[in-house]
């Protein structure tokens, strides 16, 4: 029996082994599929997702996603480590050898002194180390090798007299200590993302924004093929409550699946041929099981004709805690959609996005992003608000100034902000006009030349 098995391969290949291996996973043990997103033709054909499904399908428990960079020179740098176990009551992870030091503890700490540990920071599922001045200056951002990876799987997982299993990509001489192991080695190729280009910027014509409080499932007030580029994140099912009846989030499954088609599909015929949409979403797990929004929204968004590009990672410094033998939750993924193969997405521009001290891992799919302070959480007035910087680059990378962008759930205000900001036209679904005091507070204070916009409030 193996304590811990690692398969490192595309996604066909860690399926196969799956099937093949999963007797021989102890039952206290932990799977782990290391794999990319594989592309063809400039479409997703397969991405981590599909790994959780078929896992979970045969029964085995999913824990978490780790995002990991990888150093290669291809624009879509993410490696995603699915990790299951057999049994989630009974499985090992001792998160202690992979803690870092707590350089916040003076600044993050400082008024939460019950939150600090002093075995070290609470690790994510983001692996990307630091190392500060002191001062809680990071000072770099460590790009792990292939064999740190391991080592830190095997680490959290073995104890002494275990055995476990690896299937590599790479015909490399690994050992970790002196650990009884077994080892296959399987080539494989990886695939990149790839985006059109855009026309270089326009000169700036009048631009404004637009608020509509309806729902997004009829988008009535903007004309079919007028929209260059779409912006959301949907209200998750079955769990915060943005408090007004009827709205998207509170019904069943089945129901919730039914309505988030229909505004996919409105989305779709709002978009110009060669425009975008990118949805911030999430794996949340409810009782112990995950809810794959991310899936259904694929799946949804492949049916109606959009084709999948890609996945670009928001990682946030501050973590969501997760339990004693999981990571803590440090990333979100936005999925990019294009209405047809000639997308306006330009490559080029992600160039200019320098979130690491480490131009290894900077200007590709990592973006290191924070939220403000406070403004996420029950007691704030809307309890999920974007960081408006996100919005910003996703105008930057897909669209012109002049250009028209829409989010179908508009909640705080985020998009509108940024695509002003940006000198992008924009139009807002919102149902709860119960948000419009504080999006005209957002508004005022955070839109560069207020003044001078003009901002209409329509009632659908
Ligand atoms: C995750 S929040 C969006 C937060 C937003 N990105 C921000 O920065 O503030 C989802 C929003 O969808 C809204 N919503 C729910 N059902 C809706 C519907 N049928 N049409 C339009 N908006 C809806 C909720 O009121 C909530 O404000």
């Amino acid at each position: 029996m193996y304590k811990t098995i690692i398969i490192k391969n595309n996604i066909d290949t860690c399926i196969n082994e799956i099937t093949s291996n999963i007797n021989n996973l102890a039952e206290n043990g932990s799977l782990f599929c290391i794999v990319k997103t594989q592309y063809k033709d400039g479409i997703v054909d397969k991405d981590f997702m599909d790994l959780i499904d078929y896992g979970t399908s045969l029964e085995l428990c999913y824990i978490n996603t780790i995002v990991i960079p990888d150093d290669t020179e291809m624009l879509d740098n993410v490696l995603y480590c699915v990790w299951f176990t057999k049994d989630k009551k009974s499985y090992y992870f001792n998160k202690d050898f992979i803690r870092e030091k707590s350089i916040w503890k003076d600044v993050e700490w400082g008024k939460r002194e019950k939150n600090y540990n002093s075995k070290g920071k609470d690790p994510g599922n983001v692996w990307i180390p630091t190392e500060d001045d002191g001062k809680a200056n990071i000072t770099n951002h460590i790009l792990l090798s292939k064999n740190e990876i391991l080592d830190r799987l095997l680490s959290t997982t073995l104890l002494e007299n275990d055995k476990y299993l690896l299937i590599n990509d790479e015909n490399i001489d690994y050992k970790f200590n002196n650990y009884n192991c077994d080892f296959k080695f399987i080539s494989n190729n990886y695939s990149d993302i790839y985006f059109g280009k855009l026309d270089s910027e326009s000169m700036l014509d009048d631009y404004n924004g637009k608020v509509v409080f309806g729902t997004s499932e009829n988008m009535n007030k903007i004309e079919d093929n007028t929209v260059d580029m779409i912006v959301t994140s949907p209200p998750y099912w079955d769990l915060k409550n943005y408090y007004k009846e009827n709205q998207i989030g509170q019904e069943s499954y089945e129901v919730y699946s039914n309505r988030m088609y229909s505004v996919w599909e409105q989305c779709f015929n709002k978009l110009k041929d060669n425009g975008s949409i990118w949805i911030n979403i999430n794996i949340r797990t409810r009782n112990g099981n995950p809810i794959l929004l991310p899936r259904l929204f694929v799946e949804q968004c492949n049916k109606i004709g959009f084709k999948y590009r890609g996945i670009s990672i928001w990682h946030k410094s501050s973590g969501i805690p997760t339990s004693a033998r999981n990571l803590s939750d440090h990333h979100e993924y936005i999925l990019i959609f294009t209405k047809s193969d000639n997308s306006k997405i330009d490559i080029n521009r992600f160039e200019q996005y320098c979130d690491y001290k480490n131009d290894k891992i900077s200007h590709k799919l990592f973006w290191n992003i924070n939220r403000k302070a406070g403004s996420v959480g029950k007691n704030t007035i809307h309890p999920a608000i974007f960081p408006t910087e996100l919005i910003n680059r996703i105008n930057i990378v897909s669209t012109n100034k002049g250009d028209m962008v829409v989010d179908p759930f508009l909640g705080s205000g985020t998009s509108l902000i940024a695509s002003l900001n940006n000198c992008r036209n924009f139009i807002g679904y919102e149902y709860n006009e119960g948000f419009k005091e504080l999006m005209n507070n957002r508004f005022e204070t955070e839109i560069i030349n207020y003044k001078n916009n003009k901002i209409d409030y329509i009632i659908q």
